[in-house]
């Protein structure tokens, strides 16, 4: 097992990448904290993983509220006495059919920037006590590149989530505590998707990648779980795009 005795964080854990992610660590030994703002897919999540034989807990979280991940800490460290991970993956779609609208820019930075900062805060200070521990921030290929149907602030959080996480790892590398970014490519369309859901988008999206297909959430779930794990104890301010080639372009 491969995080055997760790205890896991995984923020937007309801869906998606987040659900695929708390199901493998779950699956490799962790206690896993999934915390998201859908409460019923979310508990329904804890009873499957509780079904086949792990340890995972709900917990209500909005990302953008300092005191709301304050109390997920210290409800954490009540239950299962440390943060070794956190999974910083909650976010919500940029892609937006009027790409100047002002409130998709500041709902971008709140959520999908910030979020992943308040995260950090709130974890960072249990793994100084503890001895170290493991960040992994959600970005996207959206964090490299411009991309035509994608509103600016999406591109902009997610690259601020890039260079955040470098100053992070360099900032707590002497205290064994990493900090690493996935950039996951075309995946399933998020929840919040409405054009990169649509079939025309879609074909067009994936046609612009070398392996000719989308990825599948598992494969993000993996690099999140190499991250995760001592396996990558030399590793750190990295980031590792899954998307099928497409940014070696
Ligand atoms: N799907 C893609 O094509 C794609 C590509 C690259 C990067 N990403 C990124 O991957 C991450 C996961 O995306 P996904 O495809 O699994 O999407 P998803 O919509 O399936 O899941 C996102 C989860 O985040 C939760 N969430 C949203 N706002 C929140 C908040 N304020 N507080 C707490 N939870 C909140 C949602 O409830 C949902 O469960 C996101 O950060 C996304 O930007 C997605």
């Amino acid at each position: 097992m491969r995080l055997k005795d760790k205890v896991a964080i995984v923020t937007g854990a309801a869906s998606g990448m987040g659900a695929a992610t708390a199901r493998l660590f779950a699956q490799e030994g962790a206690k896993v904290v999934l915390a998201d703002l859908l409460v019923s897919e979310g508990a329904t999540l804890v009873e499957e993983i509780g079904a086949a034989g792990g340890e995972a807990r709900f917990q209500k979280l909005d990302v953008t509220s300092e005191a709301e991940w304050d109390a997920l800490v210290s409800d954490t460290i009540a239950a299962y006495g440390k943060v070794d991970i956190l999974i910083n993956n909650a976010g919500v779609s940029g892609s937006h059919p009027d790409i100047l609208n002002t409130n998709t820019w500041d709902e971008q930075m709140n959520i999908n920037a910030k979020g992943v900062f308040l995260g950090m805060r709130a974890v960072i200070p249990t793994m100084q006590k503890s001895g170290g521990g493991s960040i992994v921030n959600t970005s996207s290929i959206s964090g490299f590149v411009g991309q035509k149907f994608v509103h600016m602030g999406y591109n902009a959080a997610k690259g601020a989530v890039r260079l955040a996480t470098k100053a992070a790892a360099v900032q707590f590398a002497r205290e064994n505590i990493r900090v690493n970014s996935v950039h996951p490519g075309i995946m399933p369309a998020m929840r919040t998707s409405k054009m990169t859901a649509d079939p025309e988008v879609r074909a067009k999206m994936i046609r612009a990648v070398p392996a000719g297909r989308e990825g599948k959430v598992e494969e993000v779930a993996n690099a999140n779980l190499f991250l995760a794990s001592d396996e990558s104890s030399y590793i750190t301010g990295i980031e590792v795009p899954v998307d099928g080639g497409f940014l070696a372009q």
